[in-house]
C-alpha cells in the first residue's frame, strides 16, 4: 500500500511517499526558517505564500524520488490541523484537489498524532501501548497510546508550550529563530544549577504544565541584570532554564507512566530533538525500567512522513475525510 502525504502546519511545506506505512521511500522538506528568521519568528501570512509557491513542486518530487506516480497511490494523507489556518489550507485544498482528481481517499491527519507516529517510522518494532510525550513549538501533551487509533490526552500545557519558551527567551537574549537548538548548544556549555527558576505545577499525579511563568523568571532574571549593567552569562542561563523545562518534562512523564501502568515511553515533536531532554529521559527510563523511544532528528520536527504513517494507519481503519475536510486551527487529540 503507498500513502501520498502532505504537511503545511506552519512554516515547513513537506511531502512524503511511505511503503506500508512504515518505510519511507521519499520525505522532502522544504523549510522557511531563513525566510522567517527575519522576523524573528513565523509570519503567518508570508507563511501560507511560500506553501503555495512550493506545495505543488515538493509533491512531484516526492513521487519522483519514490519513482512512482499518483495513480500508483492508495491514498492521500493531510496534516488539517492543528496549525496555522492559511498554512493549513494549502495542504489541505492541495490534497483535496488531488483526492478528487485522481480519485484517490483522503486522509485528514491531526499534527500531533503525526509527531507521536514519526517514532513509528524510526523503530520498525515499536508497537502500542505506550505514553507518549508529545513537545512541540505550539503543544506540550501526555497522551496514552492504547492502540494505532485508540488515545487519551492525559494533560497538556495551560498556557506556553515548551518550544514557545525556548524560542521567546533565545530571542530576548538575541538568538536567531527557531530558539531551540540556540539554548541546546549554549546548554551544553554551561553550569545547569547556577540559577535556579521556578517549576509549576509540579504535585504528584497532575499531568498538565504551564511554563509562561518559567518563561517570565527568565525573562526578569534577563532584564533585571541589563537594568544593573551587569553581564549574564548566556551559557549558564541557557542551561539552568533548560534543566528545569527537562525536569519538569521527565518528573511528570515518570509519573504519568507510572499512573497508567505504560512499560514503554516515546517522545516527540520539536523539542524532543533536545538533547538535554534525550539525556535525562533516557536514563530516568533506565532507572525507571521502561524503553525509551525518540524519533531521529529529521523526524522529530515537522516532515510528510510522519504524517504518512499516521494516515496509513486511519485508511487501515477505515477513517477517510470527504471533499467538506475544512483545516481545524485548534484541532485537539481526543479518545477515540
Ligand atoms: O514540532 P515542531 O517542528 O513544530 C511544531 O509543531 O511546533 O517544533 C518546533 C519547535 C520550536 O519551538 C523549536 O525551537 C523546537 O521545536 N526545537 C528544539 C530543538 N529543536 C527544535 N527545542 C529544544 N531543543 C532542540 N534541539
Ligand atoms: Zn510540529
Amino acid at each position: 500500500m503507498y500513502t501520498l502525504a502532505l504537511e503545511t502546519s506552519c512554516d515547513e511545506t513537506s511531502a512524503a511517499v511511505l511503503r506500508d506505512g512504515r518505510t519511507i521511500l521519499s520525505n522532502i522538506i522544504s523549510t522557511q526558517v531563513p525566510i522567517h528568521r527575519q522576523f524573528g519568528g513565523v509570519v503567518p501570512e508570508i507563511a501560507s505564500r511560500q506553501h503555495i509557491e512550493y506545495v505543488m513542486p515538493i509533491i512531484k518530487e516526492a513521487l519522483d524520488t519514490a519513482g512512482l506516480t499518483l495513480a500508483d497511490m492508495d491514498h492521500i494523507g493531510v496534516t488539517y490541523g492543528p496549525g496555522l489556518v492559511g498554512a493549513l489550507l494549502v495542504g489541505v485544498a492541495a490534497a483535496k484537489a488531488l483526492s478528487f482528481a485522481a480519485d484517490k481517499p483522503l486522509v485528514g491527519v491531526n499534527h500531533m498524532e503525526g509527531h507521536i507516529f514519526a517514532n513509528f517510522l524510526s523503530h520498525p518494532d515499536l508497537e502500542p501501548p505506550f505514553l507518549a510525550l508529545v513537545v512541540s513549538g505550539g503543544h506540550t501533551q501526555l497522551v496514552q497510546i492504547d492502540g494505532y487509533n485508540s488515545f487519551t490526552l492525559l494533560g497538556q500545557t495551560r498556557d506556553d508550550a515548551a518550544g514557545e519558551a525556548f524560542d521567546k527567551i533565545a530571542r530576548v537574549m538575541g538568538y536567531p529563530y527557531p530558539g531551540g537548538p540556540q539554548i541546546d548548544a549554549l546548554a551544553k556549555k554551561g553550569n545547569p544549577d547556577a540559577i535556579v527558576f521556578p517549576k509549576a505545577l509540579h504535585e504528584k499525579h497532575n499531568f498538565e504544565f504551564s511554563f509562561s511563568g518559567l518563561k517570565s523568571a527568565v525573562l526578569n532574571y534577563l532584564h533585571t541584570q541589563e537594568q544593573r549593567g551587569e553581564a549574564y552569562n548566556a551559557e549558564d542561563v541557557a542551561a539552568s532554564f533548560q534543566k528545569t523545562v527537562v525536569d519538569t518534562l521527565v518528573e511528570k512523564t515518570m509519573d504519568a507512566a507510572g499512573y497508567i501502568g505504560a512499560q514503554k515511553i516515546v517522545v516527540a515533536g520539536g523539542v524532543s530533538a533536545n538533547s538535554g531532554l534525550a539525556a535525562a529521559m533516557a536514563q530516568a527510563c533506565e532507572k525507571g525500567g521502561y524503553a525509551f523511544y525518540r524519533p531521529e532528528p529529521v523526524l522529530c520536527t515537522d516532515n510528510g512522513a510522519m504524517i504518512g504513517c499516521r494516515a496509513y494507519y486511519m485508511a487501515l481503519d477505515g477513517r477517510f475525510a470527504d471533499l467538506t475536510l475544512n483545516a481545524k486551527p485548534a484541532l485537539a487529540i481526543t479518545s477515540c
